[in-house]
């Protein structure tokens, strides 16, 4: 026998030591549920992307809810498809407009759940950037207008927290955006109304399958001058630090997987909780591997694991009804 003192292994011997030993566990209260949402009845539109995940009318997401609350759903993060698109993205804050209604119904039906909305104007707009475009008079360069974008973006929440949104979630990365947002809340009586700030936003590869669900490809051109480069580190703690500055109540790193890092820096560098998303790509991935056997399910488990342990408090994920199903069998 080898003289050791140290047998780390003598911890994992059985299942009932190792869970009495993990340093992390994932619950229910964790997960937020992306919910696409259009307007009309009986509307399910699966996207072909995302196995599992449909566009829906109102009606259907409610009856999607009555399977996921008593599972211990806590949130969802709403997406508006509407049924109109123009230069400046005004569809965003019609009172009637797709997010509004369901909120609003959400919020009788499940008077505890947690809704939360995504504030930002691509779903919105004939060309598909995130805000009013503006052509640069000296470079002749078509990009998007900061201070309109912030514009839009306040009357958005403004009617999103009218309908009843308890979290609203800037996801433009406009500058500016948390601070105006905030303090036109305050000024319209919403001071109750918390602000997600999608602080650390990357230009990343893993939001295709997401362009289709929300129907808001660029037409031309891509996001680069808005969104942060993949390359930088200390950029996302200076955009953290000016949300946290403004107002925000909860920052978040997005995409999550290929952004551990950012994560542990930002959990390091912020005392609000910390949010992670868990893109479309990085989901599509991983179900398209394992409905293809090539993995199995416990790469998800572990995909999510991780994306805690680099320290997020809240993970947004289109796994979260896996997940529920998952944890109440176990
Ligand atoms: C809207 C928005 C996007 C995502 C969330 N909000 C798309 C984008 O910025 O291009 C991506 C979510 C995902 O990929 O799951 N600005």
């Amino acid at each position: 026998m080898l003289p050791l003192v140290h047998r780390p292994r003598r911890l994992r011997r059985t299942a009932t030591s190792r869970a009495l030993v993990a340093e992390t566990v994932l619950r229910a209260e964790d997960f937020i549920h992306p919910c696409f949402v259009r307007s009309g009845r009986e509307v399910e539109k699966p996207i072909a992307s995302m196995p599992g995940v449909s566009q829906q009318s109102v009606d259907r997401l409610l009856v999607d809810l009555e399977t996921l609350v008593p599972l211990g759903l806590k949130s969802v993060l709403l997406f508006g498809i509407p049924d109109a698109k123009d230069g400046i993205g005004s569809g965003g804050w019609d009172p009637e407009g797709p997010v509004p209604r369901a909120a609003t119904l959400l919020k009788e039906s499940f008077p505890d759940l947690v809704v939360m909305a995504d504030v930002c104007l691509c779903e919105y707009t004939d060309h598909g950037h995130c805000g009013p475009l503006v052509t640069d008079e000296d470079s002749g360069e078509t990009t998007v207008d900061n201070d309109a974008a912030v514009e839009g973006y306040v009357r958005e929440a403004l009617a999103y927290a009218a309908a009843g949104v308890d979290v609203v979630a800037p996801s433009g990365m406009m500058d500016g955006t948390v601070g105006a947002v905030r303090s036109a809340l305050d000024a319209s009586g919403y001071a109750g109304t918390s602000i997600m700030a999608y602080s650390a936003k990357f230009a990343s590869g893993f939001y295709g399958p997401f362009r289709e669900a929300g129907e808001c490809a660029p037409k031309s051109g891509d996001r680069r001058s808005y969104q942060m480069d993949p390359a930088n580190r200390r950029e996302a703690l200076r955009e953290v630090r000016l949300d946290l500055e403004q107002g925000a109540d909860i920052v978040m790193v997005k995409p999550a997987l290929a952004y551990l890092d950012i994560i542990s820096d930002v959990r390091a560098a912020s005392d609000v909780p910390v949010a992670a998303y868990n893109v479309s790509g990085e989901y599509s991935m991983l179900k398209a591997a394992v409905e293809k056997g090539w993995l199995g399910e416990d790469a998800v488990w572990e995909s999510l694991l991780a994306i805690k342990r680099a320290g997020a408090d809240l993970i947004i994920s289109y796994f979260t009804r896996d997940v529920l199903q998952r944890l109440a069998r176990a």
